[in-house]
């Protein structure tokens, strides 16, 4: 398993924690760019700063890692598109660029991304593996072209929101949902939900609330956990919430 983007390895934890359910064929690469993330990573993963060179027997895991790879903005005019570009005292400045052909029923001051480096990661993760995974926030281009673009760029600091892209530089992460339009077609494309239900998490959550029950009177560690496995679930599975999230599968010779 090679997990791209992997942060300071919290899904990383939550496999592993997990793994003895795969003995040793799991072994967990966590692919980060930061040194300082790479650092906190947890014991029974290697780090790595970049993906792998050769294609390899496995998968290709991204969590929330490709609306954080950089994007280009374009907007609608009358009299065609434009590309919305940055000044050095940081105010925008449109410069008309060729009919980007992803949204041509866009509205006038509509606004769509340009994902060049997002298709461009796929394509690598699927040179190197035969399942690439992919759980993210995404919509399609026609869909963003017709939403306020602030809703699809969206800024975070710490826990919480951050304010415009152009504020605040280097301190907040600026992140785009995904258009998934604009990537390789996909093998399948669900809710975070549907993904998670196709692979047992109900019976999970049913063990789970099984045990809390038994346990429930005594209020140990094991009790503890079951509960707090039973309200993970609910949360990764509801679908006004992180049920939403999209997760897009590519599979060859799988
Ligand atoms: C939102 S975090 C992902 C969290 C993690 N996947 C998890 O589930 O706990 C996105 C991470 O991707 C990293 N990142 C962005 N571009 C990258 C790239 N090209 N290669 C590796 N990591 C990258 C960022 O440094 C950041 O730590």
């Amino acid at each position: 398993m090679v997990e791209a983007g992997a942060g300071r390895g919290a899904l990383a934890k939550a496999v592993l924690a997990a793994a003895p359910a795969c003995g040793p064929a799991l072994r967990y690469v966590a692919v980060e760019r930061s040194a300082a993330l790479r650092a906190q990573h947890p014991a029974g993963v290697e780090s790595a700063g970049t993906l792998p060179a050769e294609p390899f027997a496995g998968v290709v895991l991204a969590n929330e890692l490709v609306d954080n790879l950089p994007f280009g903005l374009v907007e609608r005019r009358p009299e065609g598109w434009a590309e919305v570009r940055v000044t050095a005292d940081l105010a925008e400045t449109l410069v008309a660029v060729d009919d980007p052909a992803l949204a041509p029923d866009a509205p006038v001051g509509g606004r769509i991304p340009v994902q060049r480096a997002a298709r461009a990661w796929v394509d690598e993760a699927r040179r190197l593996a035969g399942r690439v995974v992919v759980i993210d926030y995404a919509d399609t281009t026609p869909g963003m072209a017709r939403r306020p673009w602030t809703d699809w760029v969206r800024t975070y600091r710490g826990h919480g929101r951050g304010r415009s892209p152009l504020e605040d530089l280097g301190q907040q992460d600026v992140t785009c949902e995904v258009a998934v339009d604009q990537l390789p077609p996909a093998t399948s494309d669900r809710s975070q939900a549907e993904f998670l239900r196709a692979h047992g998490i109900e019976e999970l959550a049913y063990d789970a609330r099984r045990a809390w029950q038994e346990r429930a009177h005594i209020g140990d560690l094991q009790a503890l956990i079951s509960r707090s496995r039973v309200h993970e679930a609910n949360a990764l599975t509801d679908e006004a919430g992180l049920g939403a999230f999209r997760v897009l599968e590519w599979l060859q010779g799988v």
